[in-house]
């Protein structure tokens, strides 16, 4: 058995009618969701035709991702029934029995990929209440199948056409956030990578929770990515931090929410903005969500542009290397 204690099994042992739930799922009252959400607002995110024109595509994402960070895209190309069966798949997963799930759990050496629960408890002693699955799905060279479920079978052939599906939307995308800045259409993408993007795929799952006032999934953060690209299932759940307020973000049906993440705030000088978001849970369902984090190689040096530099736009960031802003990131140490 895990030595982790799986939040799905937290969840399922307590009784239907309690209305408690253990301390450390408690966040303090500054970050209880009751406490600290905009009540009644259901906030309309930018929503973008990716079946527009480039150049009024380039316009519309750069605009969502200088003053929100955060859109969603709709007639994005990817058939609904290709997303449809990548949430059956991951789904059929989340409910085998744990022993099964444990057989691709996190391998204890430190890295992102597997199966688990976040481990360290945060500065406060607080836990979120989620379990995920991290898993690479491109490029073939960085996938490691041992993090792939086996069960269902089809959970491979379905993953792998999301991805399939998934690269050129990510391709438009950065696309258009280059030609925005007024850059050729490849230099962003280069910037962040080029042909060796890591598309890193994660799977989380909030169970039911009796107190979804007082408890958090995923708490406030920026994704440390490039761009996030996420389909959720039909259980409201994401917040985002806007005006200095938490958000509800409404959805739209068959759209991917597009994250900016620290990674394009970096090398756009600050131009664009990673998004400050966190999640909520629910009393009766399960929410789940399917966030692809396209992530520079960790070798791979992430600075501001050179062509957006000058006297009067000085680097805002440092150059570094994807592993390092990311060990300091996770380590909370300063960039
Ligand atoms: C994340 C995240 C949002 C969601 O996992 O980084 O922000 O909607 N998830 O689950
Ligand atoms: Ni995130």
């Amino acid at each position: 058995m895990a030595e982790v204690e799986r939040v799905q099994a937290v969840a399922s042992s307590l009784s239907k009618s309690t209305d408690t739930i253990p301390a450390e799922y408690i966040r303090s009252e500054k970050e209880q969701p009751a406490e600290t959400t905009v009540q009644g607002v259901v906030l309309n995110v930018p929503v973008i035709d990716m079946s527009e024109r480039e150049e009024e595509l380039a316009e519309k994402v750069g605009e969502a991702s200088r003053e929100w960070g955060i859109f969603q895209v709709v007639n994005h190309g990817i058939p609904e029934e290709v997303t449809a069966e990548l949430q059956r798949v991951g789904k059929e997963f989340f409910e085998l029995p744990q022993e099964e799930k444990e057989a691709v759990a996190k391998d204890g050496g430190g890295g992102v990929e597997g199966y688990g629960t976040t481990l360290q408890k945060d500065l406060e002693g607080k836990r979120g209440w989620v379990d995920h699955l991290f898993h690479k799905v491109w490029p073939p060279s960085a996938i490691n199948y041992r993090f792939w479920p086996k069960t269902p079978p089809s959970y491979r052939e379905a993953n792998e056409e999301y991805a399939k599906r998934l690269r050129e939307v990510g391709d438009r995308l950065l696309r258009s956030l280059s030609l925005s800045l007024g850059l050729e259409g490849h230099e962003v993408k280069e910037a962040a990578g080029g042909e060796d993007i890591i598309y890193l795929l994660k799977i989380n799952y909030y169970p039911p929770c009796p107190r979804p006032d007082l408890a958090l999934g995923v708490v406030a953060h920026t994704d440390m990515s490039a761009i996030t690209i996420l389909v959720p299932n039909e259980v409201q759940g994401l917040q985002v931090f806007k005006d200095n307020h938490w958000y509800d973000v409404k959805y739209i049906p068959n759209a991917l929410i597009i994250h900016i993440g620290d990674q394009i705030e970096i090398l756009s000088n600050g131009k664009y903005k990673s998004v400050l978001h966190r999640t909520t849970v629910n009393k009766e369902k399960t929410r789940m969500s399917w966030p692809v984090f396209l992530e520079p190689p960790p070798e791979f040096e992430v600075g501001p542009i050179p062509k957006l530099v000058d006297e009067k736009n000085p680097a805002k960031y440092k150059t570094k290397k994807y592993k390092d802003f990311a060990y300091c990131k996770l380590n909370k140490l300063p960039q």
